[in-house]
């Protein structure tokens, strides 16, 4: 999508625990650029629900369905409050945000460099929210379409087209999962047909998980169902710096969300030590998709930069606090592109 106007409607959702003071941080990167934001902000999560009885007000979902694009911290998600849905899991099925990208890069200065993408649907599989009791347990429904496999297949192979990637793989578990697993390959291998300049290959998700630890550089782009590319692309995050350094963009035919994959991480709440790096790139993402690559990269960079001089907060190494990374960060750029 090319955006690119005047001024950007950008509705910022902080959430709760490290997702305001990392989003606070965002936000001023955001500033040095010469572009006129419209910051609209709305309440989501733990706090919103104690405030307005919801952690995902339809007032919020509204500002979300104007907006250019969405910026989006963390949420707390309790996990024994009744009748309580993650309201970020609820977000990307309303505003049907069916494709999750997790770039990973390896940011630090090594031999061997990871760069790999996960897609993700985003959409169903064992977050359709369907859950039965049974006599002795519960059930899961794992809801697989045509129509959500079609799309994000059709969005991985478009993807690395434009991106110029090689190589996709389809992470399934087709064996056993023989009626859910095996539609998703069958209009894998279809779709794959249609595209003889990318290279197709499809492997089991046992063996992605293993393969993704020996030997990532032979990943390209990975295109999954949902609750497999959540856990490989966290796996993956864990290769290239942590969860302080992932970020996530949530795509759909409307608008798009962007996040830093971290969540709210209460135990650094409040102390300014949490690393804002994942949010900048999650930010870069949303640069991206709003026409504004060059500045997209001038984040990247500087984040790279920043992280190879050891300038960064203590996760990856570092000493700074998140507002003296941030201060880093937006040092490098001015200096090195004479950004005011
Ligand atoms: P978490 O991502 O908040 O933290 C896990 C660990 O990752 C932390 O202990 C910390 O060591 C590290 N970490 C995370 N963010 C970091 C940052 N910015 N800088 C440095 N280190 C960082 O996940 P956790 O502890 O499993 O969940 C905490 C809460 O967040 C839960 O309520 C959970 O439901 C929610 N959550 C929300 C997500 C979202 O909003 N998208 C995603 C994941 C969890
Ligand atoms: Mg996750």
């Amino acid at each position: 999508m090319k955006i690119n106007r005047k001024k950007l409607a950008i509705t910022v959702l902080k959430g709760d625990g490290i997702g305001p003071e990392i989003i606070d941080q965002g936000l001023r990167l955001m500033s040095i650029f010469p572009l006129t934001w419209h910051f609209n902000y709305g309440d989501i999560g733990l706090g919103s629900y104690k405030l307005n009885g919801n952690p995902l007000p339809a007032g919020t979902i509204k500002k979300c369905r104007t907006a250019d694009a969405v910026l989006f911290g963390a949420v707390t998600t309790p996990l024994f409050l009744k009748d309580y849905v993650s309201p970020i899991v609820r977000l990307r099925q309303i505003l049907g945000l069916y494709a999750n990208v997790r770039p990973c890069y390896s940011f630090e200065r090594k031999p061997k460099k990871i760069d790999l993408v996960i897609v993700r649907e985003n959409t169903e599989g064992l977050y359709s929210g369907i859950e039965h009791r049974l006599k002795g347990g519960a059930v899961a429904e794992r809801v697989i379409t045509v129509k959500a496999c079609r799309k994000i297949i059709e969005f991985a192979f478009k993807y690395a087209a434009d991106k110029g990637r090689q190589k996709i793989t389809l992470v399934h578990k087709a064996n056993i999962l023989r009626l859910t697993d095996g539609l998703f390959l069958k209009i894998g291998r279809a779709i794959a047909a249609k595209h003889p300049g990318i290279d197709f290959e499809d492997i089991l998700i046992d063996t992605a998980a293993l393969n993704l630890v020996r030997k990532p550089q032979t990943f390209d782009v990975m295109v999954t169902t949902n609750m497999f590319g959540d856990i490989l692309s966290d796996e993956a995050a864990g290769l290239t710096g942590g969860l302080g350094m992932a970020a996530a963009a949530n795509i759909g035919r409307n608008t798009g969300l962007f996040e830093p994959v971290h969540g709210s991480c209460p135990k650094y709440q409040g102390k300014n030590i949490a690393n804002p790096f994942a949010c900048f790139l999650a930010i870069a993402l949303m640069f991206d998709y709003l026409g504004l690559a060059k500045f997209a990269g001038m984040i990247r960079t500087a984040v790279a930069i920043s992280c190879q001089r050891g300038l960064c907060t203590h996760d990856l190494g570092g000493q700074l606090s998140t507002t003296a990374a941030t201060e880093s960060v937006i040092k490098i750029i001015r200096s090195e592109y004479a950004v005011n």
